[in-house]
């Protein structure tokens, strides 16, 4: 049997911070603090680890210093490999946890640790163990936007980029599965396995912005741009998309894609790397307003917003801001990572 229904405990109320106004700084200012950066990075021999939905220029320098932009599962991946002492993670905070889960020698920076995310939030450890226990049957497979507490309560961790996989191979095993917290994107990996999947009931912010109804229109006036999708946006959206996918394989689909409009539905900071990759694509926002629309985050993540050049050099100078894990939450919740990266290995 699968199972299509959301858990219902009552999660808890999210509050969804305002983004966060950053002056805008001169251009011999916005150098000057680059340049005092890279300064700290060499004197804590460390990088940068940045995600596609940050600032642009966090993201040109993480790549001008050697880090890496990336999507979640290919940040932890760097970590793990990179040889330096500190990893300076810009992204959101389950982003940082991981890669001190998986470092624990190194020193692992955020600009602001209270850019957190709203699965995350809306999974506490304690209803999620709870939850678990009422289950005992199932295998546990969390997305890795949730806390050190939760992963160190699964059996697996996946990413959007390895869910479908890791998922089918469990299914195929004969497995039963407890998912959280995101509901939309285990509700795709659901309809694409088939496999026996109870869903808690969490959402990501942005992506639930994403109405299908505003989207169907923009499509009529776009007849030829390819739609792409992450799934932890809603069905409706979802079921319009040409490519759903991993932060990842929808930029790889600007480039790759012979169309020359996109309309991308996921956070706009991912269009920084997509016109750099593809500058002669057009880029069409998928609507967030509309009927139902709150307009909470409208498209961009107000958590990933946190991060700032500012708010970097500052962590890199004063060492504020390190990840810590409790060491019992780590010796656990290393296994379903490790697993995850085991498994992405064994299908290159
Ligand atoms: P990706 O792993 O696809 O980069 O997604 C992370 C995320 O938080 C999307 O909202
Ligand atoms: Fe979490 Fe959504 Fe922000 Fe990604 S975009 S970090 S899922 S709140």
């Amino acid at each position: 049997m699968t199972h299509d229904v959301a858990h219902k405990l009552a999660s808890p109320r999210i509050e969804v911070p305002k983004h966060p106004e950053w002056p805008e700084l001169a251009p011999a200012e916005k150098q000057a603090l680059k340049e005092r950066i890279k300064r700290l990075l060499q004197e804590r021999d460390g990088v940068l680890v940045a995600h596609y939905y940050v600032d642009g220029d966090l993201q040109e320098l993480a790549e001008e210093t050697g880090g890496c932009v990336a999507d979640s599962l290919e940040m932890a991946r760097f970590g793990a490999r990179s040889n330096a002492r500190t990893l300076a993670v810009c992204g959101v905070r389950f982003m940082g946890e991981t890669a001190k889960i998986l470092n624990p020698e190194k020193t692992v920076l955020m600009p602001d640790l209270k850019a957190t995310c709203s699965l995350d939030e809306g999974c506490p450890a304690d209803l999620f163990s709870d939850f678990c226990d009422q289950h005992p049957d199932r295998t546990v497979v969390v997305y890795a936007n949730t806390s050190a507490e939760v992963k160190a309560r699964a059996d697996w961790t996946v990413t959007s980029g390895i869910a479908l996989d890791i998922v089918r191979h469990l299914h195929e095993k004969g497995e039963k599965i407890l998912w959280a917290p995101d509901k939309h994107l285990g509700r795709y990996v659901q309809r694409l396995t088939g496999a026996d999947m109870l869903l808690w009931d969490g959402a990501c912010v942005v992506h639930e912005e994403f109405k299908g109804f505003a989207l169907d229109r923009l499509r009529r006036l776009h007849p030829n741009a390819a739609v792409l999708v992450h799934p932890e946006s809603p069905d409706e959206v979802v079921d319009q998309a040409d490519v759903v996918g991993s932060t990842t394989a929808l930029i790889k689909a600007v480039q790759e894609l012979p169309n020359e409009e996109f309309i991308v539905a996921t956070d706009d900071g991912i269009f920084w790397k997509m016109h750099q990759l593809a500058p002669n694509k057009k880029l069409i926002p998928a609507p967030t307003a509309g009927e139902g629309a709150t307009c909470e985050s409208c498209a961009h993540c107000p958590w990933m917003a946190m991060n700032a050049l500012q708010n970097l050099e500052a962590t890199l100078r004063t060492g504020a801001n390190e990840i810590h894990i409790d060491p019992a939450i780590r010796e656990r919740a290393v296994v379903s990572i490790q697993r995850m990266l085991d498994f992405a290995e064994g299908r290159r």
